[in-house]
Protein backbone atom coordinates (compact mmCIF):
# COMPACT_ATOMS: atom_id res chain seq x y z
CA UNK A 1 0.00 0.00 0.00
CA UNK A 2 1.40 3.22 -0.89
CA UNK A 3 1.57 6.24 1.56
CA UNK A 4 -1.13 8.72 2.43
CA UNK A 5 -0.80 12.18 2.67
CA UNK A 6 -3.34 14.90 3.77
CA UNK A 7 -3.83 18.73 2.51
CA UNK A 8 -5.88 20.27 5.08
CA UNK A 9 -7.94 23.13 5.38
CA UNK A 10 -7.90 24.59 2.24
CA UNK A 11 -10.05 26.43 -0.42
CA UNK A 12 -10.42 23.69 -3.04
CA UNK A 13 -11.49 24.92 -6.79
CA UNK A 14 -12.08 21.19 -7.47
CA UNK A 15 -13.83 22.27 -11.03
CA UNK A 16 -15.57 18.99 -10.49
CA UNK A 17 -19.34 18.65 -10.11
CA UNK A 18 -21.84 21.69 -11.34
CA UNK A 19 -20.93 23.88 -8.67
CA UNK A 20 -19.27 27.41 -9.83
CA UNK A 21 -15.65 26.82 -9.28
CA UNK A 22 -16.80 23.60 -7.65
CA UNK A 23 -16.03 25.50 -4.41
CA UNK A 24 -15.07 23.44 -1.42
CA UNK A 25 -14.50 25.90 1.80
CA UNK A 26 -12.69 24.52 4.63
CA UNK A 27 -11.99 21.36 2.01
CA UNK A 28 -9.10 18.84 1.86
CA UNK A 29 -7.69 16.19 -0.38
CA UNK A 30 -6.23 12.75 0.42
CA UNK A 31 -3.16 11.56 -1.53
CA UNK A 32 -2.30 7.92 -2.31
CA UNK A 33 0.86 7.18 -4.30
CA UNK A 34 0.11 9.28 -7.21
CA UNK A 35 -3.46 9.54 -7.14
CA UNK A 36 -6.07 11.47 -5.04
CA UNK A 37 -8.24 9.19 -3.28
CA UNK A 38 -10.81 11.38 -1.52
CA UNK A 39 -11.37 15.07 -1.89
CA UNK A 40 -14.35 17.36 0.07
CA UNK A 41 -15.26 18.95 3.46
CA UNK A 42 -11.85 18.80 5.69
CA UNK A 43 -14.63 17.54 8.38
CA UNK A 44 -15.60 14.81 6.74
CA UNK A 45 -12.24 12.76 5.83
CA UNK A 46 -13.06 9.46 6.34
CA UNK A 47 -11.34 7.76 9.26
CA UNK A 48 -9.62 5.08 7.91
CA UNK A 49 -7.20 7.64 5.83
CA UNK A 50 -6.71 9.93 9.12
CA UNK A 51 -5.67 6.54 10.76
CA UNK A 52 -3.15 5.95 7.82
CA UNK A 53 -1.56 8.77 7.19
CA UNK A 54 1.88 9.29 7.70
CA UNK A 55 1.95 13.10 6.27
CA UNK A 56 -0.45 15.97 7.25
CA UNK A 57 -0.25 19.51 5.38
CA UNK A 58 -2.27 22.35 6.95
CA UNK A 59 -3.27 24.72 4.48
CA UNK A 60 -5.20 27.59 6.72
CA UNK A 61 -7.73 28.21 3.97
CA UNK A 62 -5.52 29.06 0.96
CA UNK A 63 -6.66 28.48 -2.16
CA UNK A 64 -5.80 24.87 -4.08
CA UNK A 65 -6.71 24.39 -7.47
CA UNK A 66 -6.02 21.33 -10.10
CA UNK A 67 -2.55 21.70 -12.01
CA UNK A 68 -2.48 23.80 -14.83
CA UNK A 69 -2.24 22.05 -18.15
CA UNK A 70 -0.57 23.84 -21.36
CA UNK A 71 -1.88 22.06 -23.95
CA UNK A 72 -0.38 23.91 -27.15
CA UNK A 73 3.74 24.66 -27.18
CA UNK A 74 6.29 25.00 -29.84
CA UNK A 75 8.64 24.89 -26.70
CA UNK A 76 11.69 23.39 -28.44
CA UNK A 77 13.83 25.44 -31.30
CA UNK A 78 17.02 26.92 -31.78
CA UNK A 79 17.20 31.33 -31.52
CA UNK A 80 14.80 33.19 -31.21
CA UNK A 81 13.20 36.10 -33.85
CA UNK A 82 13.16 39.51 -31.72
CA UNK A 83 14.24 41.10 -35.27
CA UNK A 84 10.94 40.50 -36.86
CA UNK A 85 8.91 41.73 -33.92
CA UNK A 86 11.12 44.71 -34.61
CA UNK A 87 10.22 44.48 -38.59
CA UNK A 88 6.60 44.08 -37.91
CA UNK A 89 6.73 47.10 -35.39
CA UNK A 90 7.94 48.56 -38.57
CA UNK A 91 5.47 47.57 -41.02
CA UNK A 92 5.61 44.20 -42.11
CA UNK A 93 3.14 41.31 -41.54
CA UNK A 94 3.65 38.17 -40.28
CA UNK A 95 2.38 36.80 -43.66
CA UNK A 96 4.72 39.36 -45.20
CA UNK A 97 7.62 37.55 -43.44
CA UNK A 98 6.89 34.29 -43.75
CA UNK A 99 7.05 34.63 -47.53
CA UNK A 100 10.16 36.18 -47.45
CA UNK A 101 12.03 33.07 -46.41
CA UNK A 102 11.91 34.84 -42.72
CA UNK A 103 9.18 33.24 -39.65
CA UNK A 104 8.80 29.73 -39.31
CA UNK A 105 11.58 28.96 -41.38
CA UNK A 106 14.33 30.83 -39.95
CA UNK A 107 13.56 29.34 -36.43
CA UNK A 108 14.00 26.14 -38.86
CA UNK A 109 17.50 26.88 -39.96
CA UNK A 110 18.39 27.67 -36.07
CA UNK A 111 16.94 24.53 -35.03
CA UNK A 112 18.66 21.83 -37.18
CA UNK A 113 21.76 23.75 -36.93
CA UNK A 114 21.56 23.60 -32.99
CA UNK A 115 23.04 20.33 -30.67
CA UNK A 116 20.27 17.86 -29.17
CA UNK A 117 21.91 19.29 -25.80
CA UNK A 118 21.34 22.57 -26.48
CA UNK A 119 17.81 22.46 -28.29
CA UNK A 120 17.48 20.42 -24.53
CA UNK A 121 18.40 22.98 -22.52
CA UNK A 122 16.82 25.98 -23.85
CA UNK A 123 13.61 23.91 -23.91
CA UNK A 124 14.08 22.81 -20.08
CA UNK A 125 14.68 26.38 -19.69
CA UNK A 126 11.48 27.55 -20.97
CA UNK A 127 9.63 24.35 -19.60
CA UNK A 128 10.70 25.08 -15.84
CA UNK A 129 9.59 29.21 -16.67
CA UNK A 130 5.79 27.29 -17.29
CA UNK A 131 6.19 25.20 -13.83
CA UNK A 132 7.16 28.37 -11.69
CA UNK A 133 3.40 28.99 -12.61
CA UNK A 134 2.04 25.75 -11.40
CA UNK A 135 1.91 24.10 -15.14
CA UNK A 136 2.17 20.26 -14.20
CA UNK A 137 1.25 19.21 -17.94
CA UNK A 138 2.88 20.53 -20.97
CA UNK A 139 2.27 19.89 -24.48
CA UNK A 140 5.26 20.11 -26.81
CA UNK A 141 5.47 20.09 -30.84
CA UNK A 142 7.65 19.29 -32.88
CA UNK A 143 7.95 21.55 -36.35
CA UNK A 144 10.73 23.43 -36.71
CA UNK A 145 12.94 20.06 -37.54
CA UNK A 146 11.14 19.31 -40.70
CA UNK A 147 12.95 16.58 -41.89
CA UNK A 148 12.51 13.26 -40.50
CA UNK A 149 16.38 13.08 -38.69
CA UNK A 150 15.09 17.49 -37.17
CA UNK A 151 11.40 16.28 -36.33
CA UNK A 152 12.96 13.26 -34.37
CA UNK A 153 15.45 15.35 -32.44
CA UNK A 154 12.57 17.64 -31.24
CA UNK A 155 10.51 14.93 -30.33
CA UNK A 156 13.33 13.34 -28.63
CA UNK A 157 14.00 16.22 -26.16
CA UNK A 158 10.17 16.72 -25.33
CA UNK A 159 10.43 12.86 -24.10
CA UNK A 160 13.87 13.59 -21.86
CA UNK A 161 11.72 16.59 -20.84
CA UNK A 162 9.12 14.47 -19.27
CA UNK A 163 11.21 12.01 -17.65
CA UNK A 164 14.16 14.23 -16.09
CA UNK A 165 11.53 17.33 -14.62
CA UNK A 166 8.59 16.78 -12.22
CA UNK A 167 6.75 17.22 -15.40
CA UNK A 168 3.95 15.35 -17.06
CA UNK A 169 4.80 16.11 -21.28
CA UNK A 170 2.74 14.79 -24.37
CA UNK A 171 4.78 15.51 -27.71
CA UNK A 172 2.96 16.06 -30.99
CA UNK A 173 4.15 15.65 -34.57
CA UNK A 174 4.04 18.64 -35.98
CA UNK A 175 5.72 18.19 -39.60
CA UNK A 176 3.34 19.96 -41.67
CA UNK A 177 3.94 23.32 -40.22
CA UNK A 178 5.97 24.81 -42.88
CA UNK A 179 7.56 23.39 -46.02
CA UNK A 180 11.39 23.29 -45.56
CA UNK A 181 13.50 24.89 -48.71
CA UNK A 182 14.66 21.40 -49.63
CA UNK A 183 11.10 21.10 -51.17
CA UNK A 184 10.68 24.77 -52.51
CA UNK A 185 7.74 24.40 -54.85
CA UNK A 186 6.66 20.81 -54.25
CA UNK A 187 4.40 21.21 -51.05
CA UNK A 188 3.11 17.81 -51.92
CA UNK A 189 5.66 15.96 -52.14
CA UNK A 190 6.94 17.34 -48.61
CA UNK A 191 3.21 15.33 -47.57
CA UNK A 192 4.14 12.66 -49.23
CA UNK A 193 7.17 12.48 -47.16
CA UNK A 194 5.95 13.35 -44.20
CA UNK A 195 3.07 10.79 -44.03
CA UNK A 196 6.15 8.32 -45.12
CA UNK A 197 8.27 9.38 -41.39
CA UNK A 198 4.68 9.59 -39.30
CA UNK A 199 5.30 5.70 -38.92
CA UNK A 200 9.14 5.71 -38.48
CA UNK A 201 8.62 8.64 -35.67
CA UNK A 202 5.38 6.52 -33.92
CA UNK A 203 8.00 3.37 -34.09
CA UNK A 204 10.33 5.07 -31.94
CA UNK A 205 7.98 6.18 -29.30
CA UNK A 206 8.12 9.96 -29.83
CA UNK A 207 4.48 11.05 -31.13
CA UNK A 208 1.31 11.28 -29.21
CA UNK A 209 -0.89 13.15 -31.64
CA UNK A 210 -0.81 14.63 -34.84
CA UNK A 211 -0.91 18.15 -36.02
CA UNK A 212 -0.33 20.41 -38.65
CA UNK A 213 -1.03 23.91 -39.64
CA UNK A 214 -3.39 24.71 -42.31
CA UNK A 215 -3.62 27.61 -43.82
CA UNK A 216 -2.53 30.09 -46.36
CA UNK A 217 1.23 29.95 -45.56
CA UNK A 218 1.02 26.11 -44.52
CA UNK A 219 -0.80 23.54 -45.75
CA UNK A 220 -4.10 23.45 -47.62
CA UNK A 221 -6.89 21.52 -46.73
CA UNK A 222 -6.76 18.20 -48.87
CA UNK A 223 -2.76 18.02 -47.86
CA UNK A 224 -4.10 18.38 -44.50
CA UNK A 225 -6.38 15.52 -45.18
CA UNK A 226 -3.12 12.88 -46.09
CA UNK A 227 -1.22 13.61 -42.99
CA UNK A 228 -4.43 12.75 -41.00
CA UNK A 229 -5.49 9.83 -42.93
CA UNK A 230 -1.49 8.61 -41.96
CA UNK A 231 -2.29 9.34 -38.83
CA UNK A 232 -5.58 7.98 -38.44
CA UNK A 233 -3.45 4.91 -39.91
CA UNK A 234 -1.74 4.51 -37.03
CA UNK A 235 -4.02 5.14 -34.30
CA UNK A 236 -2.45 8.41 -33.25
CA UNK A 237 -5.20 11.41 -32.48
CA UNK A 238 -5.11 14.76 -34.27
CA UNK A 239 -5.36 18.21 -33.68
CA UNK A 240 -5.37 21.33 -36.24
CA UNK A 241 -3.56 25.15 -35.95
CA UNK A 242 -7.16 25.85 -37.82
CA UNK A 243 -8.48 29.08 -39.23
CA UNK A 244 -5.81 31.34 -37.70
CA UNK A 245 -5.11 34.19 -40.36
CA UNK A 246 -8.11 32.91 -42.99
CA UNK A 247 -11.20 30.25 -42.96
CA UNK A 248 -9.25 27.29 -45.19
CA UNK A 249 -12.20 24.77 -43.30
CA UNK A 250 -9.76 22.82 -41.56
CA UNK A 251 -11.70 22.68 -38.39
CA UNK A 252 -15.02 20.86 -40.52
CA UNK A 253 -11.41 18.86 -41.38
CA UNK A 254 -10.25 18.22 -38.47
CA UNK A 255 -13.77 17.50 -37.00
CA UNK A 256 -13.93 14.60 -39.49
CA UNK A 257 -11.42 12.89 -38.49
CA UNK A 258 -12.34 13.26 -34.90
CA UNK A 259 -9.81 15.88 -33.91
CA UNK A 260 -9.00 16.09 -30.10
CA UNK A 261 -8.77 20.02 -30.76
CA UNK A 262 -8.67 22.66 -33.19
CA UNK A 263 -6.63 25.87 -32.08
CA UNK A 264 -6.58 29.47 -32.78
CA UNK A 265 -9.58 29.72 -34.69
CA UNK A 266 -10.08 34.03 -35.04
CA UNK A 267 -11.83 33.24 -38.42
CA UNK A 268 -13.74 29.95 -37.69
CA UNK A 269 -16.86 29.75 -39.64
CA UNK A 270 -21.06 28.70 -38.00
CA UNK A 271 -20.08 25.67 -39.94
CA UNK A 272 -17.05 24.77 -37.98
CA UNK A 273 -18.43 25.51 -34.99
CA UNK A 274 -21.35 22.96 -35.42
CA UNK A 275 -18.87 20.11 -36.74
CA UNK A 276 -16.56 21.05 -33.54
CA UNK A 277 -19.52 20.63 -31.47
CA UNK A 278 -20.93 17.33 -33.07
CA UNK A 279 -17.15 15.62 -32.74
CA UNK A 280 -16.89 16.52 -29.68
CA UNK A 281 -13.53 18.61 -30.66
CA UNK A 282 -11.92 21.01 -27.91
CA UNK A 283 -11.09 24.35 -28.88
CA UNK A 284 -8.06 25.37 -27.96
CA UNK A 285 -7.87 29.53 -27.71
CA UNK A 286 -4.53 31.27 -27.83
CA UNK A 287 -5.06 34.83 -26.93
CA UNK A 288 -0.72 35.40 -26.78
CA UNK A 289 -0.29 34.95 -30.50
CA UNK A 290 -4.49 37.07 -31.12
CA UNK A 291 -2.18 39.93 -28.69
CA UNK A 292 1.62 39.66 -30.36
CA UNK A 293 0.37 39.53 -34.17
CA UNK A 294 -2.10 42.59 -32.73
CA UNK A 295 -5.03 40.66 -34.46
CA UNK A 296 -8.53 42.01 -34.55
CA UNK A 297 -10.37 39.64 -35.29
CA UNK A 298 -11.64 37.76 -32.40
CA UNK A 299 -12.82 34.02 -31.79
CA UNK A 300 -16.68 33.21 -32.18
CA UNK A 301 -17.04 32.64 -28.32
CA UNK A 302 -20.81 33.22 -28.41
CA UNK A 303 -20.89 30.70 -31.03
CA UNK A 304 -18.54 28.00 -29.57
CA UNK A 305 -20.35 28.71 -25.89
CA UNK A 306 -23.81 27.86 -27.55
CA UNK A 307 -22.86 25.12 -29.44
CA UNK A 308 -21.42 23.71 -26.06
CA UNK A 309 -17.59 23.10 -27.41
CA UNK A 310 -15.28 23.23 -24.73
CA UNK A 311 -12.97 26.19 -24.80
CA UNK A 312 -9.10 25.31 -23.33
CA UNK A 313 -6.41 27.98 -23.35
CA UNK A 314 -3.11 28.02 -23.88
CA UNK A 315 0.46 30.00 -24.64
CA UNK A 316 1.17 28.64 -27.79
CA UNK A 317 4.69 29.60 -26.63
CA UNK A 318 6.78 29.72 -29.66
CA UNK A 319 9.57 32.43 -31.46
CA UNK A 320 7.31 34.07 -33.84
CA UNK A 321 3.39 34.34 -32.82
CA UNK A 322 3.53 33.91 -28.56
CA UNK A 323 6.91 34.21 -27.49
CA UNK A 324 5.44 34.14 -23.92
CA UNK A 325 6.18 31.34 -20.72
CA UNK A 326 3.27 32.96 -18.33
CA UNK A 327 0.23 30.57 -18.37
CA UNK A 328 -1.39 32.60 -15.72
CA UNK A 329 -0.85 35.92 -18.17
CA UNK A 330 -2.82 33.81 -21.05
CA UNK A 331 -5.84 33.54 -18.28
CA UNK A 332 -5.60 36.68 -17.53
CA UNK A 333 -5.52 37.75 -21.16
CA UNK A 334 -8.24 35.07 -21.94
CA UNK A 335 -10.62 37.77 -19.96
CA UNK A 336 -9.37 40.97 -21.27
CA UNK A 337 -8.92 40.40 -24.80
CA UNK A 338 -11.36 37.63 -25.49
CA UNK A 339 -13.91 38.17 -22.41
CA UNK A 340 -14.07 34.68 -21.05
CA UNK A 341 -15.22 34.75 -17.80
CA UNK A 342 -12.78 33.90 -14.93
CA UNK A 343 -14.00 30.76 -14.26
CA UNK A 344 -14.06 29.82 -17.94
CA UNK A 345 -10.45 31.13 -18.11
CA UNK A 346 -9.14 28.37 -15.39
CA UNK A 347 -11.06 25.59 -16.47
CA UNK A 348 -9.56 26.34 -19.91
CA UNK A 349 -5.87 26.42 -18.32
CA UNK A 350 -6.56 22.43 -16.52
CA UNK A 351 -10.00 20.62 -16.90
CA UNK A 352 -10.53 21.37 -20.76
CA UNK A 353 -6.52 21.74 -21.60
CA UNK A 354 -6.58 18.00 -20.26
CA UNK A 355 -9.39 17.20 -22.68
CA UNK A 356 -7.64 18.81 -25.91
CA UNK A 357 -4.60 16.69 -24.77
CA UNK A 358 -7.17 13.74 -24.44
CA UNK A 359 -5.97 13.24 -20.83
CA UNK A 360 -9.13 12.22 -18.66
CA UNK A 361 -7.20 11.24 -15.28
CA UNK A 362 -6.35 15.57 -14.45
CA UNK A 363 -7.48 18.72 -14.85
CA UNK A 364 -10.44 18.43 -12.02
CA UNK A 365 -9.87 17.59 -8.02
CA UNK A 366 -11.58 14.13 -7.49
CA UNK A 367 -11.10 10.60 -6.24
CA UNK A 368 -9.13 8.66 -8.90
CA UNK A 369 -7.32 11.63 -10.67
CA UNK A 370 -4.17 11.81 -10.82
CA UNK A 371 -2.53 14.20 -7.60
CA UNK A 372 -1.15 17.27 -9.75
CA UNK A 373 -2.25 19.98 -7.92
CA UNK A 374 -1.50 23.69 -6.55
CA UNK A 375 -1.10 25.58 -3.51
CA UNK A 376 -1.50 29.49 -4.53
CA UNK A 377 -1.31 32.56 -1.92
CA UNK A 378 -4.57 33.69 -3.26
CA UNK A 379 -7.88 33.78 -1.01
CA UNK A 380 -10.31 32.94 -4.55
CA UNK A 381 -9.51 31.28 -7.97
CA UNK A 382 -11.08 34.17 -9.53
CA UNK A 383 -7.75 36.05 -8.77
CA UNK A 384 -5.77 33.50 -11.05
CA UNK A 385 -7.78 36.06 -13.76
CA UNK A 386 -7.30 38.95 -12.24
CA UNK A 387 -3.21 39.55 -11.29
CA UNK A 388 -1.11 39.50 -13.94
CA UNK A 389 2.77 40.02 -13.79
CA UNK A 390 2.73 38.41 -10.43
CA UNK A 391 3.03 34.51 -9.54
CA UNK A 392 1.22 33.80 -6.67
CA UNK A 393 2.05 29.90 -7.12
CA UNK A 394 3.45 28.49 -3.88
CA UNK A 395 3.44 24.58 -3.76
CA UNK A 396 3.13 22.13 -6.54
CA UNK A 397 2.14 18.68 -5.90
CA UNK A 398 2.81 16.26 -9.32
CA UNK A 399 1.73 12.23 -8.87
CA UNK A 400 1.54 12.73 -5.51
CA UNK A 401 4.81 14.11 -4.83
CA UNK A 402 6.22 17.82 -4.30
CA UNK A 403 8.03 19.80 -6.16
CA UNK A 404 11.57 20.43 -4.14
O1 LIG B 1 0.99 28.59 -33.47
N1 LIG B 1 0.68 29.12 -36.68
C1 LIG B 1 1.69 28.45 -36.82
N2 LIG B 1 2.54 28.15 -35.86
C2 LIG B 1 2.86 28.99 -34.78
C3 LIG B 1 3.78 30.06 -35.19
C4 LIG B 1 5.09 29.53 -35.47
C5 LIG B 1 6.14 30.55 -35.77
O2 LIG B 1 5.87 31.68 -36.27
O3 LIG B 1 7.29 30.17 -35.53
C6 LIG B 1 1.62 29.45 -34.06
O4 LIG B 1 1.25 30.63 -34.02
FE1 LIG C 1 0.83 26.96 -32.43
Amino acid sequence: MSAVSLWRNARLATLAGDMPWGLVDNGALVVEGERIVWAGADDRIPADYLRRASAEHQLAGTLVTPGLVDCHTHLVYGGQRAHEFEQRLLGASYEDIARAGGGIRSTVAATRSASDESLYQSARQRALALMAEGVTTLEAKSGYGLSLHDEARCLAVVRRLGRELPLSTRSTCLAAHALPPEFEGRADDYISAVCAWLPELHAQGLVDAVDAFCERIGFTPAQTRRVFEAARALGLPVKLHAEQLSDQGGAALAAEFKALSCDHLEHLSDAGVRAMAASGTVAVLLPGAYYFLRETKLPPLAALRAAGVPLALSTDHNPGTSPTLSLLLMINMACTLFRLTPEEAVRGATQHGARALGLADRGTLAAGQRADFVVWALDHPNELAYWFGHNPCRRVVVAGEERA
